[in-house]
């Protein structure tokens, strides 16, 4: 049995940092496991523009610990008047390594949201033409569609026509939920890959109702059935290269969770790694870790490996109930529980 594991440092492509207060709270958390990460834009007002972009870049090194070796990865919210030139100029400056599509009110601030992907065609056409990619957030919002057929049905109505017409955009269809979107993923030409979240690996739909309503095993896309966990396993240790580690840890305060109507998100980033670490030793795929966790995501996005090392041992962790920082309390994912894998202090 192995008992220690030494990786290269993984990355996370798909992380909320929030701003403000809570960005103070988290932003320690994700930069002790992850050495870059890609910052979601879904603030209040959204990053829109490469000057918010680079504001945003600078409050989050500023709410690092002092010797933090971490880098943000910014990405522009595409509205339906996104503008390519801002896009195309940004990333050409470093200030954006990709731009995320919400599908307008899909989730947590996305009213701003993009309310038709024909929209923003001229925009993802000169993201194709430069190699910038598009992270998906892949759920139709039509109010008519079944909340758990979201994403399968956004895969037909809307992936599949998009990869059509820009054969050659390099797309990342984020924190996927369903074998359809194993399926769409392998069948799919390189240029696109997708992110798994730990939660979607350990939970399925049964996890927001046992025993009662569970706010903290509510995110979007929600968790579905066991198959489709099963399915979404499997494609994590498969050894593809199209799938990598995101963790869409997305921190709400407490009393937002635990609401009348509770937002959804479920704050993973204090014990990502052990997380999936967990999950790769229950396949039997220890050997599998670093290239979903650290090696497969930066080949997708053209940037070099880190090359720092990250030791994991076996042991039993026990993650907390909930976790005080300033101003609020956060509940992890795992609350409560016991992870088997814990990283080793250098
Ligand atoms: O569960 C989620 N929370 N899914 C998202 O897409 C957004 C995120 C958030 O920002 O809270
Ligand atoms: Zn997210």
């Amino acid at each position: 049995m192995t008992d220690t594991i030494t990786i290269r440092r993984p990355d996370d492509w798909h992380v909320h940092l929030r701003d403000g207060a809570m960005l103070e709270a988290v932003a320690p958390f994700t930069a002790r496991q992850f050495a870059r990460a890609i910052i979601m834009p879904n603030l209040s007002p959204p990053v829109t523009s490469a000057s918010r972009a680079a504001a945003y870049r600078e409050r989050i090194m500023a709410a690092l610990p002092e010797n933090a070796d971490f880098t943000p990865l910014m990405t522009c919210y595409l509205t339906d008047d996104a503008d390519a030139d801002d896009i195309v100029a940004g990333h050409a400056d470093g200030i954006f390594t990709a731009a995320k599509l919400y599908p307008a009110n899909a989730t947590t601030n996305s009213a701003h949201g993009v309310t038709d992907v024909a929209h923003i065609m001229p925009v993802l056409e000169r993201m194709q033409d430069i190699g910038m990619p598009l992270l998906v957030h892949g759920e139709v919002t039509d109010g008519s569609i079944d909340i758990f057929d979201r994403e399968a049905v956004f895969i037909e109505r809307v992936l599949a026509k998009l990869i059509a017409a820009l054969p050659e955009l390099k797309i990342v269809f984020e924190h996927i939920t369903t074998e359809q979107a194993v399926q769409f993923v392998d069948s799919a030409g390189p240029n696109i890959a997708a992110t798994i979240t730990p939660h979607h690996l350990h939970i399925n739909r049964n996890a927001m109702f046992a025993g009662g309503m569970r706010p903290h095993a509510y995110c979007l896309p929600v968790a579905k059935r066991e198959q489709h966990r099963l399915a979404l396993r499997k494609a994590a240790i498969s050894g593809s290269r199209k799938y990598f580690l995101g963790t869409d840890s997305a921190p709400h305060e407490v009393h937002a969770k635990e609401s009348a109507c509770g937002c959804a998100g479920i704050f993973n980033a204090p014990y990502a790694l052990e997380s999936y670490a967990t999950v790769f030793d229950e396949e039997d795929a220890l050997d599998r870790l670093e290239g979903f966790a650290s090696v497969y995501g930066p080949q997708f996005y053209g940037l070099p490996l880190n090359e720092d090392r990250v030791t994991l041992k076996r042991g039993s962790l026990a993650v907390p109930d909930s976790l005080e920082t300033a101003d609020s309390t956060l509940v992890p994912f795992h609350a409560g529980a016991e992870l088997i894998w814990r990283i080793a202090q250098s």
